[in-house]
């Protein structure tokens, strides 16, 4: 753990220029910097740098954050990773504050699992090099498979040889623990190489650490498994690992496409032939850890399937959690019996390249031909095929594209577009309105209002609303906190008592207002929004920045939503706040009247009628006398 003040220290003393500028070309634009966002694929630069709010932000894909959140999001740092980068940069001294006992002791053995996994790689490497069987069998099988010498060096192959304890001996006259090695599944239970004449894959996470090994037999008897591969471990979690993504982070950013193969051996083939934007999900279908890997890299993702049928059938589970993060799914399928590795070896590089551009299918409408052909003349059939179909298309969570889709697909399968459409939003629907129950079920009760008695639907939209009115008195408390509203009143104050009777209803907002009451009381201190702005809260954070980085993106979304204009000059923002918590309170009240309403509607036994008639009243009154002060008129 890094102490606190430390973190302050390093957070106040990096130079957010200084720090993004190591990794992408900056050029200065009046008060900020700005560049080529290195988080998505542009040609004109949006992505800007402030160095005096310390933040950047891309105007093209929304990324933004601080010099640590950039390096988290660029490097793939972990917080204290990017945080001792900094320090180390900024000669700033990082004692490490007193970390429990639990944690050092797990940061010691991924240490030792990493450097034993690096010393049995460089063992197996070796092999290829200096052993007269690794020559002979391993280095000959890759040199006749076609792998030149670069490219085994690139993936780092090896060669386990056949002696029982080879790699043991070697570990143990190291001094490596042979409970660690069994621990990495090097070595078995009994004391053998787990691994033995087999040709060796070492697997890489994303920072190039050796984590895992594949492991190929050499020879064809069916009953021997074709691959072994290391267990899972503290350091291998098989789920969240694609092979050649440490290779493949800067060419799918920079192609902003990447190429999803099945085996370790197609990664290798489409490297040699020039296609270093290639991960293999290793045999086993895609989850979704992996595809947000990618997805940090890119949204467009092509799935290069081995020639056979069955197989791509199975594959399309996998590929609608890939449409469901967002992405967008090309597939290509190979002719019978190739794999991309043995076509592109068949065809060439260039042929192959070729191949690829020209037979990329878009996946929704690749999955509906393919089952269309099957139920041609089988009206159930087909009943079921679209049922499948509306339930992909609504996975997608882009309307546009699925508006897209729905139309391609009446198409193609000769079916009413409006069906369709009726039918995508029926699922959309139900998905919603399941989501909507476990986030209520999730969410406490506030202020003793209670909700059960709304339609899931006029809830939703009734939230949606609060959410913005909340939002801009949020953000006006945190631009204008230390200035008089009143007399001897500062909007700080005034907004904390205002609110102490409704209070805010969206959780986030009210963490930073509970930050704000609680640092006043205490300390009398107000907190603005640059505090905020390098909040550990990532959400909180992001909120700050956008509060901070595009003023009238809110008042743009207000004069959309209520065509009225809000205006950011400082004159304003008394009349602003005072009339944002008199909208917000009018908002609460007419809930609070809706809810009793129904209450009065569908009285129960033991409810006291008198009592509710009378809330009914006090409210309206209240009510009343908001809109006198909006000058609004009730309807
Ligand atoms: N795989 C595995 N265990 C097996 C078979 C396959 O883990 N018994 C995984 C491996 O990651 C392999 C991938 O599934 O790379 C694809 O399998 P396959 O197509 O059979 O192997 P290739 O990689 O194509 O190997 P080769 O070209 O040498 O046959
Ligand atoms: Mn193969």
């Amino acid at each position: 753990m890094i102490p606190q003040n430390t973190i302050d220290q390093i957070i106040e003393t990096a130079q957010v220029d200084e720090v993004i500028g190591e990794f992408i070309t900056l050029k200065k634009r009046g008060v900020n910097m700005i560049g080529l966002c290195p988080f998505h694929n542009e040609k004109t630069p949006s992505f800007t740098v402030s160095p005096s709010k310390g933040i950047y932000k891309c105007f093209g894909c929304g990324n933004a954050g601080n010099s640590v959140k950039f390096l988290m999001e660029h490097e793939h740092y972990t917080y204290p990773e990017a945080l001792r980068f900094l320090a180390n940069k900024y000669n700033i001294e990082v004692e490490e504050e007193q970390r429990d006992e639990a944690s050092l002791e797990e940061e010691k053995l991924r240490d030792s699992l990493y450097i034993i996994n690096e010393f049995a790689q460089k063992q197996y490497t070796n092999n290829l090099i200096e052993n007269e069987e690794g020559k002979s069998i391993g280095l000959s099988y890759f040199k006749e498979r076609g792998f030149r010498q670069d490219i085994i060096e690139k993936f780092q192959l090896g060669y386990a040889v056949q002696r029982s304890t080879d790699l043991l001996e070697k570990a143990k006259a190291k001094g490596y623990q042979v409970d660690l090695l069994k621990k990495l599944g090097l070595v078995t239970e009994k004391g053998n190489d787990f691994f033995r004449e087999r040709v060796i894959f070492p697997i890489r996470n994303l920072s190039g650490k050796v984590i895992a090994f594949g492991a190929r037999t050499l020879k064809s008897d069916k009953k021997i498994p074709k691959y072994l591969n290391s267990p899972e471990t503290d350091v291998y979690n098989k789920s969240k690992v694609l092979y050649g993504a440490f290779l493949a982070k800067g060419p799918m950013r920079n192609q902003d496409e990447c190429y999803l193969v099945e085996g370790y051996t197609d990664v290798i083939s489409l490297h040699q032939g020039g296609i270093e934007n290639v991960v293999a999900s290793s045999g086993t279908s895609l989850t979704p850890d992996q595809i947000r890997l990618i997805k940090r890299y890119t949204k467009n993702i092509t799935v290069l399937f081995d020639g056979d049928q069955a197989g791509v059938k199975a594959a399309f589970r996998g590929i609608e959690l890939i449409l469901e993060e967002g992405l967008n799914v090309k597939v290509v399928l190979f002719p019978d019996s190739e794999d991309p590795d043995s076509y592109l070896r068949k065809i060439g590089s260039e042929s192959f390249k070729v191949f690829l551009a020209e037979e990329a299918k878009d996946f929704v409408l690749f999955k509906t031909q393919l089952l269309f052909q099957e139920s041609k003349n089988d009206p159930v059939k087909k009943a079921n095929l679209i049922q499948e179909i509306v339930t992909t298309i609504a996975k997608i969570p882009e309307p546009i594209k699925q508006s897209l889709y729905t139309k391609e697909c009446s198409t193609s399968m000769d079916v009413n577009e409006q069906m369709l459409i009726n039918e995508v939003n029926k699922i959309k629907r139900t998905t919603l309105q399941k989501k909507l129950k476990i986030d209520e079920a999730n969410t406490p009760k506030i202020d003793g209002i209670t909700t059960e008695d709304h339609s899931q639907k006029e809830l939703n939209a009734n939230e949606v609303d609060v959410d913005y009115q909340e939002k801009d008195i949020l953000r006006l408390l945190l631009a204008y906190g230390d200035k008089e509203i009143e007399e001897g009143i500062t909007v700080t104050q005034y907004i904390l008592t205002e609110l102490q009777e409704v209070g805010l209803e969206t959780k986030l907002y009210k963490e930073i207002l509970a930050e704000v009451n609680t640092t006043f009381q205490k300390e009398k201190k107000v907190l603005d929004n640059s505090y905020f702005l390098n909040h550990p809260n990532n959400n909180i954070a992001k909120l700050a920045i956008e509060f901070a980085s595009s003023p009238y993106e809110l008042s743009e979304n207000w004069e959309k939503m209520h065509e009225i204009l809000i205006t950011e000059a400082d004159s304003n923002y008394k009349k602003d706040i005072k009339s944002g918590i008199m909208r917000f309170k009018l908002k609460k009240v007419n809930k609070l009247i809706a809810e009793n309403r129904i209450r009065l509607k569908e009285l129960k036994p033991d409810d006291d009628y008198m009592t509710i008639l009378k809330v009914n009243k006090k409210l309206e009154e209240m009510r009343n006398q908001i809109c006198d002060i909006l000058g609004t008129v009730v309807y």
